[in-house]
């Protein structure tokens, strides 16, 4: 078996989040919809904690800190519709258009880092440091409590 590389684990992070948008979409009786928002909302802060430490370890290589920083201060607007998009799980229709507008913020957020960042890093890592780097992300993930279902391997 191949070991991942960090590029595997981020895309693995952000396809799981897109499923759950996925499955929120269809199935949006009461308690499930509570159950889901509230798993979405773990998986996302999950995510840019690996994220954050992630770039990190690019800028450490010698990634263009202009584009993390842009990419960084993308967080926190983000979180913050997350923090919304659960305040608001009881109203219908509110919660449908805080939902669709998250994900397409998110969307392009992680377009961003799959096109742009991935470039970026690719050329400053070979696959034994990308693999590496996913490896010590994951363990990092795991001490700190927010091991992500789709790190493992
Ligand atoms: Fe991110
Ligand atoms: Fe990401």
């Amino acid at each position: 078996m191949t070991r991942q590389d960090v590029f595997q684990l981020i895309e693995g992070q952000h396809e799981a989040i897109d499923q759950l948008f996925d499955a929120l979409r269809k199935r949006i009786a009461e308690g499930d919809r509570r159950r889901m928002t509230i798993e979405l909302d773990a998986r996302i802060r999950s995510h840019f904690h690996t994220d954050d430490s992630f770039y990190e370890k690019l800028r450490k290589v010698g990634v263009d800190t202009g584009l993390l920083g842009c990419l960084l201060a993308q967080h926190p607007p983000l979180l913050a519709r997350v923090d919304s998009l659960a305040s608001c799980v009881d109203q219908g229709e509110r919660w449908r258009n805080a939902l669709a507008d998250l994900r397409k913020r998110l969307d392009y957020h992680f377009g961003e880092e799959e096109a742009e960042l991935f470039e970026a890093a690719r050329e400053l890592l070979d696959r034994p440091h990308a693999q590496e780097m996913a490896r010590r992300l994951v363990e990092e993930a795991s001490r700190v409590g927010t091991s992500f279902a789709t790190s493992a391997e």
